[in-house]
């Protein structure tokens, strides 16, 4: 009897940076799939706070010791990497609606491209719904908590970045002590 291939899914991303919503979804995946590859879009046309090293050291740091999740970059079309790394899944986060329809699309080019790649969505807890890399960024730069948002190397990145800026608590409600 020969053994089974493992199945591998690629996560692809900027990744600028990762947040607890995209572990959330590597997590997920984990459920599904025997590895996962976060793969970070090499893109020279985007102005990124992190630099692809950056975002690579950052992501392998948060699943240091985890064998099932790998990390690697990507340029050029998502399924010829695909292909190059012999993963026939793609994996998307869809937190809202108003995600769906870009990623609709994308899931259709890409399927005209490469058929046999499937892109599978999947949801985040309720939690990080609203989360994105761009707040992250824009809500530590403002002095604002990012805590429990992103992994705490994130937070030391963002930190090492803009130097020890606030550090604010999150916001609590009217009249709370
Ligand atoms: O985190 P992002 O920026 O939403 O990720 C977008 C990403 C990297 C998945 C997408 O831009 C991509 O796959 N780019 C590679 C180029 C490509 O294959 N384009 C055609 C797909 S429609």
């Amino acid at each position: 009897m020969t053994a089974s291939r493992r199945s591998l899914a690629i996560f692809p991303g900027s990744f600028d940076p990762i947040t607890n919503g995209h572990l959330d979804i590597v997590g997920r995946s984990l459920h599904v799939f025997d590895e996962v590859r976060v793969a970070v879009l090499v893109n020279a046309e985007k102005q990124p706070l992190f630099s692809v090293e950056e975002r690579v050291a950052i992501i392998r740091q948060a699943y240091r010791g985890n064998r099932r999740v790998s990390v690697d970059t990507f340029s050029g079309l998502l399924v010829d990497y695909a292909k190059k790394v012999r993963a026939s899944v793609i994996v998307r986060g869809i937190r809202a609606i108003s995600d769906f329809e870009f990623e609709f699309q994308m899931a259709l080019m890409n399927r005209r491209l490469s058929p046999a790649i499937e892109t599978v969505f999947m949801t985040p807890a309720e939690s990080y719904s609203y989360l994105s890399s761009r707040l992250v960024k824009e809500v530590f730069q403002l002095g604002g908590s990012v805590t429990g948002l992103v992994p705490p190397v994130v937070e030391r990145r963002l930190r090492d970045k803009y130097g020890p800026v606030l550090g604010k608590k999150p916001g609590r409600s009217k009249g709370a002590a």
